[in-house]
């Protein structure tokens, strides 16, 4: 059955880089709803909204402490509403971040969880008493700290935060905890969003024994416990039941460590969970992020990933597709070559390879303008606490303080969050006070403003990929086509062809600085997206410039 979600191209903001309206450097709604017609206009149907709730920032909001309320450093509950209204009336739904794993240590649920040991919300939380030996409950590790486990001097027991001490572990074991919820989610459900984003949902089920980990080389020690067990699914399924069923929303899962069978269970229209996830195989490909490990990237690995994405949950499922989030590189600067000469060229090649597969594409912020990671001088200059996290782990580990500042100049989450580039004037027009992160000082060239009145500039280019993506030419082979993959072991060129009821194209994209040749079967027809002026498709074999992307429609299809 076909849903609004299938086609849809969804736009991630992490509000406080995007775009300030008060001057006080950081990026609220008022700002956002400034941006509304930018969005519009490259055609994106969908805003995910990094977390506006109330918090204290320990995690940049993903620690929140009244789910019900905004943070006053964003607006106000009616600044809120007025996003929804206007991005509504505009064709563009809002969908939530919901963070629902863990809360903020200040959430007046946990206050009162640790007040004491017969406090009524003592077991929303995950509390344990130590070893004999006084040492934590268990081996597990945290994303953000050493251990996983927080000492209470009070009641003389632990609690559980698979993230930072500040981000305690919710307790869905607890029928309670689960309901309260629920009924938040109706609360914004029922003001008119699209439905949510889930934080690290499939972390939510807990087993009952809390055993020690075994695996240690691969990730965040404890995971093969805590992540997509049987419970979460439960737990997903009773919200679909009580909550997601009776709204038609989008709800994608954020979960690392899973595998495509884990992806049918999540979206499987038939199982009633959620409509999608995000997957971190490719992401993974060119570093062990926990243990601050770099590695070169593979295409042809790459291609394996994608591909069996793309069959495996073929009419099985639904594929997210996305390079970049608030929590990774950035794309170009990642993937492609951001030097001046071919920036452009490959950050449109990488557009074309994402948004010609099926699924629900995820366009990150300042991607649509070719944004570049920042080179950052000093350990200092980095905001987020896992980057301090992973520099204090390499310090550790005896590696030399350059190479730990070369390692996060390469895939720090703060890449990500370094402020929207919309104009080459002061602070690249993102606040008119000082930036809560400092800017890259390439906006003089590479800016939103420039990218909207050039016509060949990135923006234009992924405003063509999502009207492909909604044309009654091509929409169907896009969203619902067959995905084949071609020459797997190519090593510098990206093929595939998606066909669907005798219509076919052919995706061709050449991730190397080299030219190079390549030949296909079947009989070129239209070009209907290059991102060179040169076209190709009149010779028998193709000929690729460096970073040239094709889409080509063959003759005669299935
Ligand atoms: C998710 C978020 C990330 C956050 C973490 C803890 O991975 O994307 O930004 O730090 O969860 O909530
Ligand atoms: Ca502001």
């Amino acid at each position: 059955m076909r849903k609004w979600w299938h086609n849809s191209v969804v736009y991630q903001i992490y509000p406080r880089s995007f775009n300030d309206s008060n001057g006080d450097g950081v990026g609220d709604l008022r700002g956002i709803i400034q941006k509304l017609d930018y969005i519009a206009q490259l055609g994106a149907d969908v805003i995910w909204l990094s977390p506006v709730y109330q918090s204290p920032m320990d995690d940049n909001g993903y620690d929140i402490s009244d789910y019900l309320a905004i943070s006053p450093e964003f607006g106000t509950m009616q600044d809120m509403d007025e996003l929804i209204a206007q991005a509504n009336s505009r064709g563009i739904k809002i969908v939530m971040d919901l963070v629902a794993n863990h809360t903020s240590d200040e959430h007046p649920w946990f206050i009162e969880s640790q007040s004491s040991k017969d406090n009524p919300k003592r077991d929303w939380y995950i509390w344990k008493d130590p070893k004999e030996d006084g040492s934590e409950p268990n081996n597990w590790e945290s994303f953000f700290k050493p251990k996983a486990w927080t000492y209470d001097e009070d009641s003389g027991q632990y609690y559980l935060h698979l993230f930072s001490n500040k981000q305690p572990d919710l307790n869905w074991a607890n029928p309670e905890v689960r309901e309260a919820i629920y009924q938040m989610m109706r609360f914004w459900l029922d003001k008119g969003v699209g439905g949510f984003r889930m934080d690290t949902i499939n972390m939510i089920g807990k087993p009952a024994d809390f055993p020690d980990a075994t695996i240690f080389d691969s990730g965040v020690a404890g995971w093969e416990h805590w992540a997509n067990n049987d419970l979460c699914h439960q737990y997903l399924r009773e919200m679909n039941q009580q909550v997601l069923k009776d709204y038609d929303v989008l709800t994608v899962g954020e979960t690392p460590f899973t595998t495509t069978l884990d992806g049918r269970y999540y979206s499987h229209p038939d199982r009633k969970e959620i409509s999608m996830i995000f997957q971190f195989e490719h992401v993974s490909i060119d570093r062990e992020e926990h243990n601050a490990v770099a590695k070169p990237f593979d295409l042809v690995q790459y291609k394996e990933i994608m591909s069996r994405w793309q069959n495996d949950l073929y009419q099985k499922g639904w594929n997210s597709v996305y390079w970049s989030n608030h929590d990774q590189p950035r794309t170009v600067s990642r993937y492609g070559n951001d030097n001046d000469q071919y920036r452009v060229i490959s950050a449109k090649m990488l557009g074309t390879v994402l948004h010609l597969m099926s699924g629900t594409p995820y366009v990150y912020q300042g991607e649509e303008i070719g944004m570049t990671n920042k080179q950052f001088t000093s350990i200092d200059e980095f905001n987020d606490l896992m980057a301090k996290f992973h520099y204090q782990k390499l310090m550790d580990k005896g590696v030399k303080p350059q190479e730990a500042l070369d390692f996060l100049n390469r895939y720090s989450r703060d890449h990500a969050r370094v402020p929207m580039q919309w104009q080459d004037s002061e602070n690249a027009g993102f606040t008119d006070g000082k930036p809560w992160l400092p800017l890259n000082d390439n906006y003089a060239t590479i800016n939103a403003q420039q990218a909207v009145g050039d016509q060949q500039s990135i923006y234009h280019h992924y405003r063509k990929l999502i009207e492909l993506r909604k044309s009654g030419e091509y929409g169907d082979v896009i969203v619902y086509g067959r995905y084949t993959l071609l020459d797997p072991d190519d090593s510098e060129v990206y093929a595939y062809l998606r066909c669907f009821h005798g219509k076919q194209l052919l995706i061709v994209a050449n991730f190397s600085e080299a030219v190079v040749e390549r030949q296909y079967q079947g009989e070129l027809g239209l070009v209907v997206l290059n991102n060179y002026d040169l076209d190709p498709s009149n010779l028998s074999s193709i000929t690729l410039q460096p970073y040239q992307a094709l889409v080509i429609e063959l003759k005669g299809g299935d």
